[in-house]
């Protein structure tokens, strides 16, 4: 359901629309280096881009939630174009040399991305629930990322969706404790080959949660590796051992599910 769009105002132009005074003076230096701009730059652009996947997200899961299979598959496919572009951009800062990134490291202070709320909430929200790198988040920040916590993850709304239309789908799955992480269950995976094998839509929509997925792995994979590259063996800015902590995540599958049905098919 879309809202009437309020009157356009005589004053409205493209800067003040996109609100641009604010946006392109949001970019303050620590350093004189001049690879320091790339660096907040493109941590913004990511920032922009995971605001949007977790609009996405609430959409998805509104859907999944009302019934609309057909208009899940289309928000599907824009998650995934944005999961493409979030993965590609890494590209950018692999321009990042490690005698470049030395020159303003140390005005870094504590701050890392493992701090970043939002992509903690895209983990909470997919049903990564497992507390990892929330110390030095604000009060709201943490706030933010236990509510996601709390509510049901993407894959408890699609198992909804699938008991609603009638699947099989075990009634602990449904009433799980969904503040924990979503364990693999083999009576998940029967009803979701049965699925898979009857429903063309529900099938589609389990290789494309399966595309976010490996998505969300190879983002871990590219930052991992750009990290190697960067800094090499060193701990992070975050207090942990830094490229070594971040190979651990790299293969964390979202739904282990929907990977172990693949020796059924
Ligand atoms: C020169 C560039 C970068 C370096 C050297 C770097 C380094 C690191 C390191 C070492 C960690 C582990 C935590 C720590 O000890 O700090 C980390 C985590 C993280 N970084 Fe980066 N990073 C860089 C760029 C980025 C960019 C562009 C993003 C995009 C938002 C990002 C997002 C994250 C996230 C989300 C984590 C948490 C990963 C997890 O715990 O699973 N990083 N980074």
């Amino acid at each position: 359901m879309t809202n009437a769009a309020a009157p356009a105002s005589a004053e409205l132009d493209y800067s003040s629309y996109l609100e641009l005074d604010q946006v392109l003076t949001a970019q303050r230096p620590r350093s004189s280096a001049h690879d320091e701009t790339m660096f907040i730059i493109v941590h913004q652009v990511y920032e922009l881009w995971f605001k949007l996947l977790l609009s996405e997200l609430a959409e998805l899961q509104r859907q999944l939630e009302s019934g609309e299979s057909g208009a899940v598959l289309h928000t599907l496919r824009r998650l995934l174009a944005i999961m493409r572009i979030v993965v590609g951009q890494m590209d950018v800062m692999d321009t990042l040399t490690p005698s470049q990134f030395a020159e303003f490291r140390g005005r870094l202070g504590t701050a890392s991305g493992g701090q970043s709320v939002q992509f903690r909430e895209i983990e909470a929200v997919l049903g990564l629930r497992e507390r990892r790198m929330t110390a030095a988040q604000s009060e709201a920040g943490r706030l933010r990322v236990e509510a996601a916590t709390s509510r049901p993850s993407v894959f408890d709304s699609f198992l909804r969706h699938l008991a609603f239309q009638g699947y099989q789908i075990p009634q602990e799955a449904l009433d799980r404790d969904v503040s924990l992480p979503i364990e693999p269950s083999a009576a998940v995976q029967d009803a979701l080959v049965v699925v898979r094998r009857d429903n063309l839509v529900a099938a589609q929509v389990c290789e494309a949660l399966l595309d976010l997925d490996q998505l969300l792995q190879e983002w871990r994979y590219r930052h991992g590796r750009m990290v190697l590259r960067v800094i090499g063996s060193k701990c992070g800015t975050g207090g942990t051992s830094g490229a070594a902590y971040l190979q651990k995540t790299m293969a964390i599958p979202v739904w282990p599910d929907l990977w172990a049905v693949r020796d059924r098919c």
